[in-house]
C-alpha cells in the first residue's frame, strides 16, 4: 500500500493516473500534480476512484518539496517535460522519496538530451537509500527492458539491435505530433545519430531511410534518428557492435516539417517579435493541436520493438521482440491516444516494480540494468503485451 506522487497533467500523465487507478492495492492513495491544476481535476473527474488534485511549478524545487511533504508519497513519477527532470529528482532526495520518469532530462536552451545530468546524481541516491529509473517510457523504458530481456534468455552474444518505433495512426489532421510538439520537433529535427565499433556516427536529420515490414501494421519509411536509450544500451549491452534507433513518418508529416524548419518555424533561440521576445518553436506549440485531444480521432495502430541479432548456443539468431496498440482500443480504457498509453503504462509498471521491491535498489538506473522478468509479465498483464519472432532471412538495413 503505497501513496504515489503523478506530476504532469499531459497525454501521459492521464495514463499513468488511470492506470495506477486501476491498482487500488498497488497505489493505494494517488495526487496528480501539475502546472494547470484543471487539467488534473479534468483527469480525476474521469477515474472510477477519487484521487487527490494539485497545482505545482515543477521548475521551482521549494514548491515541490512542500508538496511532497504535504502528500507523503512514497515514490514520484514525473511525466512533466524533460525540463523538470532534475528539480524533481532534487526534490525527492531533500524529502527522502523514490523517483521514477519517461525522458532524460534536456537543458530548455540546448537541444541535447543525454544521460550525464541525472546519471551524475547516482552517488546522492544511493547514500540516501533511495531508487530513481529513468526512462520507463516505451521507448527509452519496454526496448530497454526488451533488450535486456534478449540478453538473460534469448541470446548468448548480441552482435545488432536496432530499435524500430512505428506509428501507424491517422488523427486526420494534415500536420499535429503525438506528444509534446516542441520535445516531438526538438528531437526530430536533430541530426540522427547511431553507435557502431565504439564511438558515435553523426548523419543530417532523415537522411537514412529504412522501409521497414511491420508485423500487424505493414511496411512503412523509418528513419534514422537519435534516441536517449543508445547512449545506456550502448553501455550496457554487453559485446553489441552497432545500436540504431528509426522512426516512422508519414509523408505529409514530413513535408510540413520541413517547410517549417525551412522558415525558422522550429528554432528555439528567442527572436523579437512586436516589440517581445518569442521563441519560434514555442509558438508553433500554440497553434498545433494538442496531443491530449488527439485520442478521440486517432485510429490505426502502433508497433514498437527491437530487432535482435546475435548467436545462441553457437547459431545465428535474429528476432523481432514487438507490441502492437491499437490507437482506439487505448482511448476506450484511459480517454488518450496510444502514443501516451504506450508511455504510461511503462511508467505505472515501473514505478510498480519500485514500490513490490523487486526493482527498490538504491541509486540511479536505466532499465536494462534491472532484472526484465517481472517487468515483462507485467506488460502482459496491463495492456502491453509482447511477441517474439523469428527474423531469420530478413534483411536488415547495411547502411
Ligand atoms: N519514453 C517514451 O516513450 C516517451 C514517449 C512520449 C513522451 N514521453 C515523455 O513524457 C512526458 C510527458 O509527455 P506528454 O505528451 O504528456 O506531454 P504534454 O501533453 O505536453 O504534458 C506535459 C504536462 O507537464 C506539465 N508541465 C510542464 N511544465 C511544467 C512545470 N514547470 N510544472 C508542472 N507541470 C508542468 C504540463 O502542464 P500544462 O498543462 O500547464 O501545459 C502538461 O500537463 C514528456 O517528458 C515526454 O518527453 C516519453
Amino acid at each position: 500500500m503505497s501513496k504515489v506522487l503523478i506530476i504532469g497533467a499531459g497525454g501521459v500523465g492521464r495514463v499513468v493516473a488511470h492506470k495506477c487507478a486501476q491498482l487500488p492495492d498497488v497505489f493505494s492513495e494517488i495526487c496528480l500534480a501539475s502546472r494547470t491544476k484543471s487539467r488534473c481535476d479534468q483527469i480525476a473527474s474521469e477515474l472510477k476512484r477519487p484521487i487527490q488534485t494539485e497545482q505545482v511549478d515543477a521548475d521551482d524545487v521549494p514548491q515541490l518539496v512542500a508538496l511532497i511533504r504535504k502528500f507523503e508519497p512514497r515514490l514520484v513519477i514525473n511525466v512533466a517535460l524533460p525540463y523538470q527532470d532534475l528539480t524533481i529528482m532534487d526534490a525527492c532526495l531533500e524529502t527522502g522519496v523514490d523517483y521514477v520518469d519517461t525522458a532524460n532530462y534536456e537543458p530548455l536552451d540546448t537541444a541535447k538530451f543525454e544521460y550525464k545530468w541525472q546519471w551524475a546524481y547516482q552517488d546522492r541516491f544511493k547514500e540516501a537509500g533511495l531508487t530513481a529509473l529513468l526512462g520507463s517510457g516505451f521507448d527509452p523504458g519496454v526496448t530497454n527492458v526488451y533488450c535486456a530481456y534478449a540478453q538473460k534468455h534469448l541470446f548468448d552474444e548480441i552482435d545488432y539491435v536496432d530499435i524500430l518505433d512505428c506509428n501507424a495512426g491517422d488523427h486526420g489532421y494534415p500536420f499535429a505530433t503525438n506528444f509534446n510538439p516542441e520535445i516531438n520537433i526538438r528531437e526530430v529535427s536533430a541530426n540522427g545519430r547511431y553507435w557502431e565499433a565504439g564511438e558515435w556516427k553523426e548523419t543530417r536529420p532523415m537522411e537514412i531511410r529504412w522501409d521497414f515490414d511491420f508485423p500487424e501494421v505493414g511496411e512503412k519509411a523509418a528513419y534514422l534518428l537519435y534516441h536517449e536509450e543508445m547512449e545506456s544500451l550502448a553501455q550496457n549491452i554487453k559485446g553489441l557492435k552497432r545500436i540504431r534507433f528509426w522512426m516512422t513518418f508519414g509523408q505529409s508529416y514530413l513535408t510540413h516539417l520541413n517547410c517549417l524548419i525551412n522558415v525558422g518555424m522550429t528554432g528555439i533561440e528567442p527572436v523579437e517579435f512586436q516589440g517581445q521576445k518569442i521563441v519560434p518553436l514555442q509558438f508553433l506549440k500554440a497553434l498545433l493541436p494538442d496531443p491530449a485531444s488527439l485520442g478521440p480521432r486517432t485510429t490505426g495502430k502502433t508497433c514498437i520493438g527491437c530487432l535482435i541479432e546475435g548467436r545462441k548456443d553457437g547459431q545465428a539468431k535474429k528476432v523481432f521482440i514487438y507490441n502492437v496498440c491499437d490507437h482506439q482500443e487505448c482511448y476506450r480504457e484511459t480517454n488518450a491516444q496510444g502514443v501516451s498509453y504506450t508511455t504510461g503504462v511503462p511508467a505505472m509498471i515501473g514505478a510498480k516494480q519500485i514500490l513490490e521491491g523487486q526493482w527498490r535498489q538504491p541509486g540511479v538506473w536505466n532499465m536494462e540494468q534491472l532484472d526484465p522478468d517481472p517487468f515483462m509479465d507485467d506488460l502482459n498483464k496491463y495492456g502491453l503485451p509482447w511477441k517474439v519472432i523469428d527474423m531469420a532471412g530478413v534483411k536488415t538495413f547495411a547502411g
